[in-house]
């Protein structure tokens, strides 16, 4: 059991449901989270449904004209590969029930469409030929099938007639459906390396472990695929071998029980899951790059959406953006890959973030700002080389000099910190970093 886990990281006191192997997804830190459905036509947010109270049958017009004749997975791979990401999660089913297999549980799937195809099989294969892991997302929500009780995130749920002739919906029905879903899921592609259940709001109105018959659920998952990394958001303690902050970055390294805490964080570039044409809120490339070194910096993994549109493409946007990380990642990957927060006691200097790789010894500073030509790194232990990592150039190591030793102390710096000397101007990369090769 041991060996499966991630060095040094905590897990449940107790796992009354098993753990999922999460050794490699600590090393890997950077996959690609893929939100596509019917909603990629409507094409202004994956909860249209709700926002807008959509029907069924006021939603069938995208089913009916759904067929993405652009879709050409290995190109998506591929762009996943560059960006330096390890695995991906794609949105098998989404809140709105549609398929992207051919579940023989469902007609609501894309085999039913125009397109007429499986669009998940030939996705896992372009995958894993880029040597990139599977992950598959699965929603609790289902706004579309006939025995999910209408509640307070319904599409319908202020349509009093609606939820009147609505009353007899038997959720365990709908639980028995979404078993049967994931045993296809589990069972049909091969090693499944994340399964990504969202999401519970239970309480009034609401759904939890109870409708989702949670522990039947995991029980089954552990069964079929034992090592399977499943997230926190069944609603059932001692589940969740990953802790999944979205939309917001956690302020420091997540530590229970004097323990490193497994996370990820999902974020989008726009803010939307699902593609959306008219959002103008796209995140630059220095922030996203950012965010992924600021995940790792705090010991967890970053998730990042693309939201492809209904022909099958990846988004011009989109596509600038992983170029981006491509491009920054072809330099810098090894302070990606592999680390995880510094060591304690080192302190990490004004307007940087630290990754550390325990296995090479390796330190990296990343610059988010570049400096008035010296960096003091307190707390560091003995370096025996620095280098720029981009283009391998030395980086001129020092103690504080008998100058600066006796200024230190009023202006901030410990007399024992590292400094370390950098050209005048930055060099041409979007986040500079130096290596440091510990004695
Ligand atoms: C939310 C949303 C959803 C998105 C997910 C990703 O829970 O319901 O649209 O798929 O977050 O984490």
């Amino acid at each position: 059991m041991a060996t499966k886990k991630a060095a040094g990281v905590a897990q449940p006191a107790a796992a009354p449901f098993g753990q999922g192997d999460t050794s490699w997804f600590t090393q890997a830190r950077f996959g690609m989270f893929i939100h596509w459905g019917l909603y990629s036509m409507p094409a202004r947010h994956e909860w249209i449904r709700n926002w807008e109270n959509i029907t069924n049958e006021g939603y069938q017009k995208y089913f009916d004209y759904f067929n993405p004749d652009l879709y050409n997975p290995k190109e998506w791979a591929r762009l996943a590969r560059e960006a330096g990401m390890k695995y991906f999660v794609i949105t098998t089913k989404h809140h709105e029930g549609f398929c992207l297999w051919d579940s023989k549980h469902t007609d609501y799937k894309a085999t039913q469409t125009t397109c007429g195809k499986d669009l998940l099989r030939p996705l896992v294969e372009a995958f894993r030929a880029e040597g990139i892991r599977v992950g598959f997302y699965y929603s609790l929500i289902d706004w579309h099938h006939p025995e999910f009780p209408i509640d307070k995130i319904h599409p319908q749920r202020g349509d009093k007639e609606a939820r009147e002739k609505a009353k007899h919906r038997d959720v365990r029905k709908y639980a028995a459906y979404m078993r049967d879903q994931v045993k296809e899921l589990l069972t049909q592609f091969g090693k499944i390396d994340i399964l990504w259940f969202d999401f519970s709001y239970p309480g009034e109105d609401g759904k939890g472990r109870n409708d989702w018959e949670s522990e039947k659920l995991i029980k089954m998952v552990r069964k079929l695929q034992p090592d399977v990394i499943v997230d926190d958001r069944l609603d059932l303690p001692g589940v969740g071998d990953v802790v999944t902050p979205e939309q917001f970055q956690p302020g420091k390294q997540l530590i229970k029980n004097g323990q490193p805490v497994v996370w990820e964080a999902c974020q989008t570039f726009s803010g939307s899951w699902g593609y959306n044409r008219d959002e103008e809120s796209w995140r630059s490339p220095e922030e996203l790059i950012r965010t992924l070194v600021d995940c790792v910096a705090k010991g967890g993994n970053l998730l990042m959406n693309v939201g492809p549109t209904s022909r099958g493409l990846f988004d011009y946007r989109a596509v600038a953006r992983l170029q981006a990380y491509a491009e920054w990642m072809r330099y810098h990957s090894r302070a990606i890959h592999g680390c995880t927060a510094a060591p304690e006691g080192i302190k990490c200097p004004p307007d940087c973030r630290l990754t550390y790789n325990p296995q090479t010894r390796r330190i990296y500073l990343h610059l988010f700002a570049w400096p008035y030509k010296t960096v003091y790194i307190e707390g560091m232990p003995p370096v025996a080389y620095a280098q720029l990592l981009h283009d391998g150039s030395e980086v001129a190591l020092r103690g504080l000099d008998d100058w600066q030793k006796e200024r230190a102390e009023i202006c901030g710096i410990s007399s024992t910190a590292l400094a370390i000397t950098l050209p005048q101007k930055p060099p041409q990369t979007v986040i500079p970093v130096v290596e440091f090769m510990l004695k």
